[in-house]
């Protein structure tokens, strides 16, 4: 991708990024500021143009989500940065926090005047101590220069914005969780509808977005919806943060326009499959909840929301998992288990004794202690959680399950017959 077309990273690499004198120089603040002189309708309409997609893993258009807060609504508006980023695999919103806070406190200053809100918080997860830090010092100078606070750079206008910091827990990334917490109450979700933009914070209309939508605003503001669209594929717009980990000779987050060929992605930016393509086993494609896909599929996927779909599997958070021949997949996935049952807070019995009875299952299987059955009890217990829980992280439990077994099902009957892993 060229250069010019960095819309995320592209200060990312300046020393100095992070302070608002160095920020200021590469444009930082111009687009709020041609922001504030539009109606708050005309800059829902800009990011509408431009198709973004909310890049926290359910792809929901940014734009209209912003029109779906009341207008005529006499409650105070609040406008939410999700910055707990605990999805294994996922760490690209960190960089973003890290490297240039000042994008972020800009894009939802436009963000919160576009749906008249006074109010930001950025809830930020717990174990990014430095980041919180870097974001606390950029608002006390965004404050210092007036560009937060009581009638920002003289135009009539008002925000305020919060850091808040998390205690640790992933289902807090969920929307109606973290605004629980945010009140100061159990991190756990809430029953939707009603949905946040009617009843969220303080049971007032709130906007909820990850940290790479907010960022992605001042450039559409700068350059134009239309310009913004023209990036990635239809329906798929625009550039993402791909987080690659896991058997590539380097790792790391890179900025590609969405539809980017996994190959691609994997090979000309992550430097590859360690030991060569020929040695890939598979990809988790978009974060730990995404179904697995085979080399076959890899060799032509494109990254986009639709074509991940078609494939069985999801964008999501957009964290890549490579791993090669040696990765035994009944025990990555036996990890992922444990961790879910772990995070699960417990509130619906599906996934509450479901995720306990999948982390159960898929350690026997993986210490060799499987027993007949036990390949089709895994998929019975992941019908009985998708579908039928509060939140998504039942469903984000099953499903790499299911796709592992879809896949891999030789290998997991291997596990049972033999007690032994066949790739040991
Ligand atoms: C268990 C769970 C964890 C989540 N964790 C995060 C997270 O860490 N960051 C995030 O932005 N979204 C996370 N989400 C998605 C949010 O609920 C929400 O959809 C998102 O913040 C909306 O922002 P967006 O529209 O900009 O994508 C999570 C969802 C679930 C079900
Ligand atoms: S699905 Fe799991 S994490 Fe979500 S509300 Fe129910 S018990 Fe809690």
């Amino acid at each position: 991708m060229s250069e010019a077309n960095l819309v995320l990273f592209k200060n990312i690499h300046i020393q100095g990024q992070n302070t608002l004198a160095v920020a200021q120089q590469q444009g930082a603040y111009k687009r709020m500021e041609k922001a504030l002189g539009m109606s708050g309708e005309e800059i829902i309409q800009e990011v509408k143009s431009a198709g973004l997609r909310g890049r926290g893993g359910a792809g929901f258009p940014a734009g209209l989500k912003w029109s779906f807060i009341p207008k005529d609504d006499p409650r105070p508006k609040y406008l939410v940065c999700n910055a707990d980023e605990g999805e294994p695999g996922t760490c690209k919103d960190r960089d973003l926090m890290r490297f240039d806070p000042h994008l972020l406190i800009e894009g939802m200053i436009i963000a919160g005047y576009a749906v008249n809100s006074k109010q930001g918080y950025i809830y930020i997860r717990g174990e990014f101590y430095r980041e919180a830090e870097v974001l606390e010092a950029a608002v006390a100078e965004a404050y210092a220069a007036n560009l937060l606070g009581k009638n920002i750079l003289g135009k009539g206008v008002d925000f305020d914005l919060a850091v808040h910091r998390g205690a640790g827990a992933y289902v807090c990334g969920e929307e109606s969780a973290l605004l629980n917490s945010l009140e100061g109450e159990k991190g756990q979700p809430r029953l939707k509808p009603p949905f946040p933009a009617n009843v969220g914070l303080y049971g007032c209309p709130t906007v909820i977005n990850n940290v790479e939508t907010l960022c992605a605003v001042p450039a559409i503001l700068e350059k134009g919806g239309a310009w913004y669209s023209k990036l990635g594929v239809e329906k798929s717009s625009g550039t993402k943060l791909f987080s690659v980990s896991g058997h590539v000779n380097k790792p790391g987050n890179y900025e590609v326009e969405l539809g980017i060929p996994l190959k691609s992605l994997i090979n000309d930016y992550a430097g590859g499959v360690r030991g060569g393509w020929e040695n890939l086993k598979g990809v988790i494609p978009g974060g730990s909840s995404t179904p697995v896909l085979i080399p076959e599929q890899c060799e032509t996927i494109l990254m986009s929301y639709e074509a991940l779909a078609g494939a069985g599997s999801m964008l999501g958070a957009g964290s890549v998992i490579v791993m090669d021949k040696s990765t035994c997949i009944v025990k990555a996935i036996a990890r992922l288990s444990k961790f879910y049952r772990h995070e699960s807070c417990g509130q619906c019995t599906p996934c509450r004794e479901g995720t306990g009875w999948l982390a159960q299952i898929m350690d026997r299987i993986e210490t060799g202690q499987g027993r007949e059955g036990d390949i089709d009890l895994l998929l019975s217990v992941c019908s009985n959680i998708q579908g039928k829980t509060i939140c998504a992280l039942g469903d984000a439990a099953a499903m790499p399950v299911v796709g592992a077994i879809r896949h891999f099902r030789d290998e997991f009957e291997y596990h049972v017959k033999h007690g032994r892993c066949m790739v040991d």
